[in-house]
């Protein structure tokens, strides 16, 4: 690890991070699965208690490595092109646009409660094709809320991401524990840093008025708006990965 170290430290490192980077990338060693090694640092006790959410993220591709991450991330990927995402624009500004009927006759709404969570939670369960409207609370109780509407698409199939992804476990192999992992990864992953982006852009803007009446007179401004208000104050704080002795 030291040594890891030093070698990040050093002049030529210091010059050319991205190839110092990319080196250590190279490493047989480097690794972003941590759940083994968690699992491995927790008592047995624990190990049991938990061993249903174990399943589930041990099979997230963001815990794991090639060349799984490859194939979960290949069979993925095509869902969320720029291209196919932008498709979506409409849908996701009609959800905005109902969500702010409902709370504009309000005399005050809360931002996080009443927007900011319902947003991307609406709209990724949407994209999955799960019926939307639930708070869901926990990575058990979305598996069991999951379980059912994977049987369904598995007997009649629509043009919803589960159904993609059941389509998946035929023709390339997924299986039905990656299919789960994979809605919860979605679902996990979209929703909460989302919803801390929406609220700490609101919190940024709040703080800001000068910048908050710029974007009101320019709604051009929202795009490279978002990229900074990211920027500045990301739900994403850390990434991790691992090199193993
Ligand atoms: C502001 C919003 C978002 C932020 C800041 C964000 C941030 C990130 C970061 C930093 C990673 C890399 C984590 C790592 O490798 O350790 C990641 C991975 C991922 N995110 Fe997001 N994300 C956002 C929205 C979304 C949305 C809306 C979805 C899907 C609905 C999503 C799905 C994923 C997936 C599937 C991965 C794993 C990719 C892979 O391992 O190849 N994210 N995200």
């Amino acid at each position: 690890m030291t040594m890891l170290l030093d070698d990040l430290m050093a002049r030529d490192a210091i010059a050319d991070p991205h190839a110092a980077c990319h080196r250590l990338r190279e490493t047989e060693a480097f690794s972003a699965g941590r759940m083994a090694f968690l699992e491995r640092e927790i008592s047995a006790e624990d190990r049991r208690s938990y061993r249903h959410i174990f399943d589930v993220l041990s099979h997230w591709m963001v815990f794991i490595d090639p060349p799984d991450h490859t194939r979960l991330r290949r069979l993925l990927s095509t869902r969320f092109t720029p291209r196919a995402v932008e498709q979506y624009r409409p849908r996701v500004r009609s959800i905005v646009n109902a969500l702010l009927r409902g709370l504009v006759p309000r005399r005050g709404f809360e931002v996080v409660h009443d927007f900011a969570y319902m947003v991307p939670l609406t709209v990724i369960l949407e994209l999955l094709g799960a019926p939307a409207g639930d708070r869901l609370e926990g990575a058990a109780s979305l598996v069991e809320y999951l379980r059912p509407l994977i049987a369904e698409r598995r007997e009649s199939p629509t043009l919803d991401l589960i159904s993609a992804l059941v389509a998946c476990e035929e023709l390339d192999g997924m299986t039905e524990q990656e299919v789960i992992a994979t809605c919860v990864l979605l679902v996990f992953g979209g929703h909460e840093t989302t919803m801390n982006l929406i609220a700490s852009g609101t919190r940024a803007l709040a703080r800001h008025p000068d910048q908050w009446m710029r974007l009101k007179a320019d709604p051009s401004l929202a795009e490279p708006g978002v990229e900074e208000l990211l920027r500045d104050d990301g739900s994403v704080k850390a990434t991790v990965r691992q090199v193993w002795p």
